[in-house]
């Protein structure tokens, strides 16, 4: 079995004054804006590095979030009690680098993500995620979000539809 090129980890000094996604707010944001958020604990951020070069390849934010069950897709409320919000993860900005996409590696920071949330100590119900635009929210649907009933570009899934793909 070959070793996996990338490392996923907390953000630290990695350098990250030319990671280039193509859309410009999450190049903004992760050049100048994701330490000050790290600092007063607003979100995490981890990246995707590049073993053999040090060099970021992707990163996500992850925070806490409530989910109102009114925007929850039907089938997710079954079986829940009546309370009217649950706790959840949320994906807020993930970019890979021009470089390094179409090699699955999206797919695979969404999926740390979800076994960050399954390992948490504090209950998570589902993971959620923010979609810049509809194409971003397609590539959510394709690795199994559904969208909010109030809004196309927040999607959900229970975070125990992760839990078989990360056993
Ligand atoms: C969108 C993005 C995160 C995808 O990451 P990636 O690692 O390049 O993804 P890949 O191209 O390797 O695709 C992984 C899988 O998702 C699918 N996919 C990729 N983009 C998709 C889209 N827009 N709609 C539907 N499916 C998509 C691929 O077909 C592939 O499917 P497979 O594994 O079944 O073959 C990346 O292109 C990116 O950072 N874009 C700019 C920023 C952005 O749009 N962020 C989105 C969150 S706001």
């Amino acid at each position: 079995m070959t070793d996996h090129p990338f490392e996923i980890r907390l953000l630290g000094k990695e350098d990250r004054s030319d990671f280039c996604c193509g859309a410009e707010p999450l190049d903004r944001y992760f050049k100048t804006q994701v330490g000050q958020d790290l600092r007063r604990r607003v979100s995490a951020c981890y990246v995707a590095v590049e073993k053999t070069t040090g060099r970021v390849a992707g990163y996500y934010t992850l925070s806490a979030a409530d989910v109102p069950v009114s925007d929850l897709p039907v089938d997710m409320t079954r079986r829940l009690p009546r309370y009217p919000a649950v706790p959840a993860a949320r994906i807020g900005r993930l970019a890979i680098d021009r470089r390094f996409q179409g090699r699955r590696l999206g797919g695979a920071l969404v999926l740390n993500a979800a076994m960050r949330a399954l390992r948490s100590e504090i209950a998570v119900f589902a993971l959620v995620v923010d979609a810049k635009d509809d194409e971003a929210a397609a590539f959510y649907r394709h690795h199994g979000f559904n969208a909010f009933a109030s809004s196309p570009l927040q999607l959900i899934a229970p975070i125990e539809t992760f839990r078989m793909l990360l056993d």
